[in-house]
């Protein structure tokens, strides 16, 4: 993937978005057949079939406990993947042998790109970076100003280290995803109040803590009142979604939109809602939001050396607060860093306001802070290198690294569910999908249910009946 308008390979884009050093599972090894397994998943199998076993010995203690790991396993750290598997005494189910400590694994595929393969290239994750390094070029089409969207389908690839269950855990899949840029001021989305009385099944991070079911008692308009979500931009797409899974056809006693658990949010996400439909497979995850913050486009940026911001624009001078970095340069000269005085100097001048802030604190609760440049090189800062002050200054714009969220439809997914939940049986021997007319590639059929030659010519009548779709070519019978 060469990106033609930041003239990037892929290998220097996942590594500045983090995907190269933080995309991972966690695995585990057969410590004697050295076979893999991906540890949440072996933990979640164990113990169902541990629970379906022995339901009769179990007490109702240990069933509670038992559940509640495997609702979790998807959120556990390494430490708590090995407490939990020497708490529940887990072995390789297929051998009977002890595992490995967890470890993570890298999900993406790693390639060599061209003839000699001396470019090292990865398969995209995600479809959403192409977004985040055209930015500039996508807020030029729009005028300049926020809010605005981007939106792609393709394909990502992923190193599934147990790729299973037909089109739900698969190594090649399609995506849809939104990237949808705000201003961090200002999340409020123009059309939220339209649906704000709509009501949405939303299972909580607190609620998932304390054992609790989703609240389905609420508006989304209450729901943002509440704090629950946490902007209504990101109430909006979860809105959105809802509707449109429910246009899909899906029950919506089967949806529910879960908040993710500290721990299992993607690296770039502060906060992340799936829409989760519940399968014979249980609930699976099919639509991602994220709010994805600053994260992408600060760390491009930081890369690359070019700027990508947007501006607030005021019609007269107002009066706006920044925070300015003083950078000595004198004792960085005279430093173990003197050599990378150039690219030091460049990192301070690109760091945003919230960066900057970010970094003042570290210094005054630490004494110290330690920054990762963007070839990599660390630089250990003391307050006596780098300070902030606060200014106020009459401006005509301010500008500022706008947040995105992210709607992500995992297209193959959803088609999954809507079979499932649209699959009936009117008896053993006829079953039918019940499709939505909206995705019915027929929309009406004439079946004769006895071929008597003599019912031929009233069917050849019904037929002929005007409805136009019944008789484009494609769709008669
Ligand atoms: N961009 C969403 C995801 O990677 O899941």
């Amino acid at each position: 993937m060469e990106l033609a308008l930041t003239n990037l390979t892929s290998h220097e884009v996942l590594k500045t978005s983090g995907h190269v050093d933080k995309f991972s599972d966690f695995m585990v090894k057969d410590v004697k057949s050295g076979s893999c397994y991906r540890a949440d998943k072996l933990i979640e199998e164990v113990l169902e079939k541990q629970l379906e076993k022995e339901k009769d010995k179990l007490s109702e203690e240990q069933k509670k406990v038992m559940i509640e790991t495997i609702a979790k396993a998807g959120s556990f750290s390494a430490e708590e993947i090995d407490q939990c598997i020497k708490k529940f005494n887990i072995r390789n189910p297929e051998t009977g042998n002890e595992l490995s400590p967890a470890y993570p694994f890298n999900l993406m595929f790693g390639t060599d790109i061209g003839p000699t393969g001396t470019v090292k290239g990865f398969l995209r994750p995600e479809t959403a970076q192409g977004i985040f390094v055209n930015f500039k070029k996508l807020l030029d089409y729009n005028g300049g100003r926020l809010p605005f969207g981007g939106a792609t389908v393709g394909i990502g690839f992923r190193n599934e280290i147990a790729p299973r269950s037909g089109l739900l855990r698969l190594r090649e899949f399609h995506l849809a995803e939104i990237e949808y840029f705000v201003d961090p001021e200002n999340k409020n989305h123009a059309k939220f109040s339209d649906f704000k009385d709509i009501k949405i099944p939303l299972l909580s991070k607190e609620l998932q803590e304390n054992n609790e079911s989703p609240r389905t008692d609420l508006t989304i308009g209450e729901a943002v009142a509440q704090g629950i979500v946490h902007n209504e931009t990101l109430a909006y797409y979860l809105l959105r979604t809802f509707l449109f899974l429910k246009r899909c056809g899906l029950d919506e006693s089967g949806i529910r939109f879960r908040q993710h658990l500290k721990t299992e949010m993607a690296h770039y996400a502060t906060d992340c809602w799936d829409a989760e439909v519940l399968t014979s497979y249980g609930w699976v995850e099919v639509v991602g939001h994220a709010d994805r913050a600053c994260y992408d486009l600060t760390h491009h940026s930081n890369a690359t050396g070019q700027e990508m911001v947007a501006a607030r624009k005021f019609s007269k001078p107002t009066l706006v607060k920044t925070i300015k970095a003083n950078l000595n340069k004198a004792a960085i000269g005279k430093s173990e860093y003197k050599q990378i005085f150039k690219t030091i100097v460049d990192y301070v001048e690109r760091l945003s306001d919230a960066e900057k802030k970010n970094i003042q604190e570290q210094l005054q609760k630490a004494s110290e802070y330690i920054a990762t440049l963007p070839d990599g090189a660390k630089v250990k800062f003391t307050s006596n290198m780098l300070s902030f002050e606060e200014k106020e200054q009459n401006v005509m714009e301010q500008k500022f690294t706008p947040h995105v969220i992210e709607p992500a439809f995992g297209l193959g997914r959803i088609l999954y569910c809507i079979l499932e939940h649209r699959f009936r049986m009117r008896n053993e021997k006829r079953t039918y999908l019940s499709l939505p007319a909206k995705l019915a590639p027929y929309k009406t059929s004439i079946l004769p249910i006895v071929s008597h030659p003599e019912f031929a010519e009233y069917i050849k009548k019904l037929c002929n009946q005007p409805f136009p779709l019944l008789f484009s070519s494609k769709n008669s019978l």
